[in-house]
């Protein structure tokens, strides 16, 4: 395989019918529809039945890129599920996905990297299509968070929502397609957003489930300031990289973990309100998903066109962070 770019061919979404309302919140926890309103510009988010599973919602999405790309799952050459809530332990997620698309000449597996799994993906994806190892990979993100929420936790229960994204990445000509990625991270600030049960050092017992040690644990004020500072930061690297300034930025997709992240982003790179994109009041926080939400809902609706230049920038748990520019 001769060495090329890469682009995005195709998008598709999917989440869960159930809606979670900041009034349903209310009457579960004691918050109002005031403060989730004020505070992160959440109005609803996607909450998955009992019986539903996270691959159900990425093997929508993927079947829904796959047909806009115009190819058949058995061209497919790699499948990274970015999710930190897999079906199961074992096998990985994108296996499963791999199963039911088809895709019967396509490695698989997931990426965990929390909120930034979907630019992880991109990014290796951009790799692997960059060195010939690959002709078309399929970028999934992925998440049914909402089984992992204590809904007695005022401070958590109120952000996260379920969903799916995910795009084919192939080969494009020079000059379009993935311009720059950029990835990173920093263990140390495990504990300001973790889940410590259900692996080798929590353990998975009676005792944990009790303690509730499967579900997320966050220190919000620290998360919200690292993140802001990070992501602009990240995001004016890859941009530097790619030899654009944010006035060149047509449209920018950040990770939507709360509006006043994304205001304070996009303020810090001067990157007017009409240039960003926000779903965060119908979707609240889809973690790896949020992004290739978004640019599915952008191609949709028309809001990006041939040429324009996308920023994509996200922070996660771990800490994990990475940006991406494109031409599309
Ligand atoms: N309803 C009402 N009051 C609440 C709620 C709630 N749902 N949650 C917290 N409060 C209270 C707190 O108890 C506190 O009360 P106190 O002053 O009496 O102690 C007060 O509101 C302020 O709390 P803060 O935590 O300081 O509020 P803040 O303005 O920081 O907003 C929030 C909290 C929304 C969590 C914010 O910090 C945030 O969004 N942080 C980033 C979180 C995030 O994005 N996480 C995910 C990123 S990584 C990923 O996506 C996996």
């Amino acid at each position: 395989m001769a060495k090329t770019n890469a682009g995005i061919f195709g998008t598709g979404h999917s989440y869960p019918k159930g809606i979670l309302t900041n009034a349903d919140l209310e009457k579960m926890v004691d918050t109002s529809d005031e403060w989730i309103t004020t505070r992160t510009g959440i109005k609803q988010r996607r909450k998955a039945a009992p019986g539903e599973y996270t691959s159900q919602f990425a093997v929508r999405a993927s079947q829904e890129a796959i047909e806009r790309a115009s190819i058949k799952p058995t061209e497919i050459d790699l499948i990274l599920c970015a999710t930190v809530t897999p079906d199961q332990i074992l096998p990985s997620t994108a296996c499963l996905i791999q199963a039911e698309l088809g895709a019967n000449n396509a490695a698989a597996m997931d990426i965990v990297a929390a909120c930034s799994g979907f630019v992880y993906g991109l990014s290796l994806a951009d790799t692997m299509i960059r060195t010939g190892q690959a002709k078309y990979v399929l970028v999934i993100g992925a998440e049914i968070l909402t089984r992992y929420v204590d809904y007695t936790d005022r401070a958590t229960c109120v952000l996260f929502g379920d969903g799916a994204g995910a795009a084919v990445v192939g080969p494009v000509e020079d000059g379009r397609g993935i311009l720059s990625t950029k990835i990173k991270s920093d263990g140390r600030f495990e504990e300001q957003l973790y889940a410590p049960g259900g692996g080798t050092k929590g353990g998975f017992t009676a005792e944990t489930i009790a303690r509730g040690d499967h579900f997320f644990k966050m220190k919000g004020h620290e998360v919200f300031k690292v993140a802001v500072r990070s992501m602009a930061e990240i995001s004016r690297e890859v941009l530097c990289c790619a030899g654009l300034k944010t006035e060149d930025i047509d449209l920018f997709i950040p990770h939507q973990a709360n509006q006043r992240i994304t205001d304070a982003v996009a303020n810090m790179l001067n990157v007017d309100q009409s240039r960003v994109y926000s779903n965060i009041a119908m979707h609240g926080n889809t973690s790896s998903a949020s992004i290739p939400i978004g640019l599915d809902e952008c191609v949709e609706t028309g809001r990006v066109k041939e040429g324009d230049v996308i920023l994509m920038s996200s922070f996660g748990g771990g800490f994990t962070w990475g940006s991406a520019v494109l031409r599309w």
